[in-house]
């Protein structure tokens, strides 16, 4: 049986890239890949890379382990749990620690960026934050890990620990391959559609989509969304980057590519346009709001959390068992 791993951070809520780039992904593929395990986890851990507040971390943690079941994935199909607890995550990541180098941390684009807005505070974990993601993945012996595309570079990471482990210690971990989705994977601000969509980087809400934002205030968003003073509907991410991220936006939540929609929309205003994916915006999200708040409250999202846990605990305590041993650690 192969195996597919990932996680999303709950810092904030999840945005409408979030959904495009991952969640949506790991629905598609739930039912795609038969012949494979899901272990789909909430990384909480990596969250406190930057401050978080006590109880809105508690609220993201819950709200995101909702919006995985409301967006589609079946909790008795896909191992949902919450990362801190399986606590061998944090015990591989030190490990990783211990494979990787400094070098290679500080070369991540992600920590460089980070690194340019903030200068005072930088907690070391957002510098050693891939060691963990690593360990998240290789904990699992994953094959698959569909995220994404600013997360290609960790993943690029993860092969090289897995690489390096096996080659200093004998062959224990198996490399991990990347999945970005064709459409999608990098959908940017709605305000600024030069930058990736995000929760954090921004202070401008209208930057982003978030998925429980009323459905109201989608469809201003995206009336709103910074387009060009040219009228043609064309994908032309260098010269017209706002009304190609809306086109991708549309093409990754319909049926039609974006050659259809240029044909589509060949005669029509930027109007019409924007108006129309506000429709198939607010369509794909009413659905999946409405499922959320049947679930958030419900006994049946601890005991989904529990069960995801308790499979991925068992695979865990094997895999770090056998990591200590091949480095010589404790006693046998
Ligand atoms: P995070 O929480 O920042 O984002 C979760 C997922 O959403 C994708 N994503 C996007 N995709 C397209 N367009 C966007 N604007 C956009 N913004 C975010 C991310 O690429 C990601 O797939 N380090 C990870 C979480 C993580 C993880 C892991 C993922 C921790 N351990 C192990 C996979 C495997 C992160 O911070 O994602």
């Amino acid at each position: 049986m192969k195996r597919l791993v990932s996680g999303i951070k709950p810092t904030g809520e999840m945005t409408l890239g979030n959904y495009i780039g991952a969640l949506r992904q790991f629905v598609n593929l739930q039912n795609e890949l038969t012949d494979t395990e899901f272990y789909i986890f909430i990384a909480d851990l990596h969250a406190i890379t930057t401050p978080q507040e006590k109880q809105t971390l508690r609220k993201n943690i819950k709200t995101i382990a909702a919006l995985y079941i409301a967006c589609g994935l079946d909790p008795n199909r896909v191992n949902l749990f919450i990362q801190s607890e399986v606590s061998e995550h944090a015990e591989l990541g030190y490990i990783m620690e211990s494979t990787l180098y400094i070098g290679e941390m500080e070369r991540m684009i992600q920590f460089k960026e980070k690194r340019q807005t903030q200068t005072e505070g930088i907690r070391t974990s957002l510098l050693t934050y891939p060691a963990l993601m690593a360990a998240d993945i290789l904990l699992y012996d994953a094959d698959l890990v569909p995220v994404g595309e600013d997360q290609m570079q960790h993943l690029e990471i993860t092969r090289t620990a897995a690489n390096r482990f096996n080659y200093l210690y004998g062959e224990t971990f198996k490399e991990p391959e990347g999945f970005t989705p064709k459409t999608g994977a990098r959908i940017m601000g709605l305000q600024n559609p030069t930058s990736k969509m995000s929760k954090s980087s921004t202070a401008n809400s209208k930057d982003y989509i978030l998925i429980l934002d009323d459905l109201a205030v989608i469809k201003n968003k995206i009336k709103s969304a910074v387009t060009d003073s040219d009228t043609r509907i064309i994908f032309d991410k260098e010269n017209k980057p706002g009304i190609s991220n809306l086109l991708t936006i549309y093409s990754a939540l319909s049926s039609l590519s974006i050659k259809d929609l240029e044909k589509k929309y060949e005669n029509e205003s930027y109007g019409t346009f924007k108006s129309d994916l506000a429709d198939v915006v607010a369509n794909e999200l009413a659905p999946i709001q409405k499922r959320f708040n049947e679930i958030i409250n419900s006994k049946e999202l601890d005991d989904y959390l529990d069960q995801g846990r308790n499979n991925a605990k068992k695979i865990a305590e094997r895999k770090l068992k056998k990591v200590y041993n091949k480095i010589g650690l404790g006693r046998k």
